[in-house]
């Protein structure tokens, strides 16, 4: 809209702003004149000879006029001269003209927008001759109200100055409404703004009354008449949650009244608390799970050290260091409860885990990190976890045999990455490499067969095995990316 009109109105920056803060602000006037409306403006260097539509918005009590959208559309006086006069004069039009682009008939009123005692634009507010609307006591008070907003508007009091916060929440006048008086009594409640007060506890017949003398906290609204513009706020009562948005009516910058809308937002609330119980479940799940895993971790140890065979101490010892690979994944997921897992973020701490377990002060070897795989599918967290200690775990263990290694230190690369739906682990040492004639198929060890069954059985993936200068496996694993999943 601001764009629009800076290329081809010729607006100051003060009446441009104006306008935004209608257009942000002017909902409530569509819907309590049950109308369309459109903001035009004159365009640079025509003198109200051709109007340019800057905006428009539709009624949320009524049907619309305009399904299409006419914002950009140019407007010659011939067609609007209600516009045009209303731009001239600088007062309200009233007539019946046919619908842009159609032949139906709809009663019009132009209403001059005036900013800094200049008219800048014409509302131009337009409703079906035939609509019948304009009958109950809510309508006649809904009107009312509208031709107080229409004068504001020409009085330059409309929009108000200090730009609104935009809630996502803020009531509209379907959600309810208050009109107040001078002395800021109750004039009329709508059918759904006294539902909202029951549901606040408030019964109360309230005509003719104060919010306050019903129970209503009224501070908001004392703040509105004496300030004079708008607030609002979000009220808890009991279980209930209420947004309260009011503006004050002013003539000549007199407040004559006000109104209040309400929205009942108690059942979103409720459901915020909601999702955020729930992230905090899973997430303690996980937590629990991580400790538990680490528990049994520490019991294996303890059973360890109590055994004399070095080759059952090693099997149990072996198995601790599964499961606090496992562990890992739980730490990340305890973090962070969504569907996908940050894999980048479980290799570090893997890794790290490898390392210490392995720090032996004769032959240190480093293992380092690089690439990413970013987010994987949860279900995909664990056996990629496994699978990556598992090979780490081998090039510690296996690539550098005392006496055989070359002095210095060990380097052992992993590298993530991503080839389109694939998600691609290398694990890369410098060691003495595979033993002469190793067939992966024929390997009889429980490390490669857990990895060879995740990757391929359980998680669809394929695996290589290369002797190249010490050794370096590949495991590649079909990942769909988000959004893809059904
Ligand atoms: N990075 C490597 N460098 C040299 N040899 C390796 C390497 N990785 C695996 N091997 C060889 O492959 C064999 C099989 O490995 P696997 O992980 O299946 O069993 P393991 O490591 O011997 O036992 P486990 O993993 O159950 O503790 C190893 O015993 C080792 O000889
Ligand atoms: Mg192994």
């Amino acid at each position: 809209m601001l764009e629009l009109a800076r290329l081809n109105t010729g607006l100051d920056e003060p009446a441009l702003q104006h306008l935004h803060r209608l257009v942000a602000s002017w909902q409530v006037l569509a819907d309590l004149s049950f109308s369309d409306l459109q903001l035009l403006a004159s365009i640079e260097g025509e003198a109200g000879r051709r109007f340019l539509v800057l905006g428009q918005v539709r009624p949320t009590t009524g049907q619309t006029l305009y399904p299409e959208d006419l914002v950009g559309r140019v407007v010659e006086e011939s067609e609007r001269p209600l516009v045009a006069r209303a731009w001239h004069l600088g007062e309200i039009t009233h007539g019946v003209a046919p619908v842009l682009g159609a032949s139906e008939p709809a009663r019009l009123e132009c209403i001059p927008v005036r900013e800094g005692g200049r008219t800048i634009a014409v509302v131009s507010l337009e409703a079906s001759t035939t609509s019948a609307r304009r009958q109950g006591e809510l309508e006649r008070h809904y009107v009312e109200v509208f031709d107080r907003l229409a004068l504001m508007l020409v009085e330059g009091s409309f929009p108000f100055g200090e730009s609104e916060v935009e809630l996502e929440e803020a009531p509209r006048v379907g959600d309810g409404v208050i009109v107040l008086d001078e002395g800021r009594r109750v004039r009329f409640a709508s059918p759904n703004a006294v539902s909202a007060l029951h549901r606040m506890g408030i019964h109360a017949y309230t005509t003719g009354l104060q919010l306050g003398e019903v129970g209503f906290d009224q501070s908001p609204i004392d703040a509105m008449y004496r300030s004079p513009s708008p607030v609002m706020v979000e009220m808890q009562r009991g279980e209930s949650s209420v947004v309260v948005h009011a503006f004050p009516l002013l003539d000549a910058q007199a407040v004559v009244g006000g109104i209040v809308l309400l929205r009942d937002v108690t059942a979103i609330r409720h459901r915020d608390r909601m999702l955020v119980t729930k992230d905090a479940t899973i997430r303690e799940i996980h937590h629990r799970v991580k400790n538990n895993l680490q528990t049994i971790a520490a019991l294996l140890r303890l059973q360890a050290r109590r055994l004399r065979s070095a080759e059952a101490r090693s099997a149990l010892e072996e198995s601790e260091r599964r499961i606090r690979a496992i562990a890992v994944v739980h730490e990340t997921l305890s973090r962070d409860a969504s569907d996908v897992v940050p894999f980048d973020e479980i290799v570090r701490p893997l890794a790290r885990l490898v390392e210490e377990a392995s720090a032996g002060p004769d032959f240190p070897i480093r293992i380092e990190v690089e690439g990413h795989v970013g987010d994987i599918p949860g279900e995909l967290a664990t056996p990629m976890a496994v699978v990556l200690n598992e090979l780490v775990q081998n090039a510690v263990e296996h690539a550098y045999p005392p006496g055989k290694a070359r002095a210095g230190a060990g380097r052992v690369r992993v590298t993530l990455a991503r080839e389109g739906d694939d998600a691609v682990l290398e694990v890369a040492d410098d060691g003495v490499g595979l033993p002469t004639g190793f067939e992966l198929d024929e390997a009889t060890g429980l490390g490669l067969s857990i990895v060879h069954t995740l990757v391929t059985t359980e998680m669809g993936g394929s695996m290589e095995l290369h002797d190249d200068h010490g050794a370096r496996a590949v495991v590649r694993v079909p990942v769909r990316s988000p959004g893809q999943d059904a």
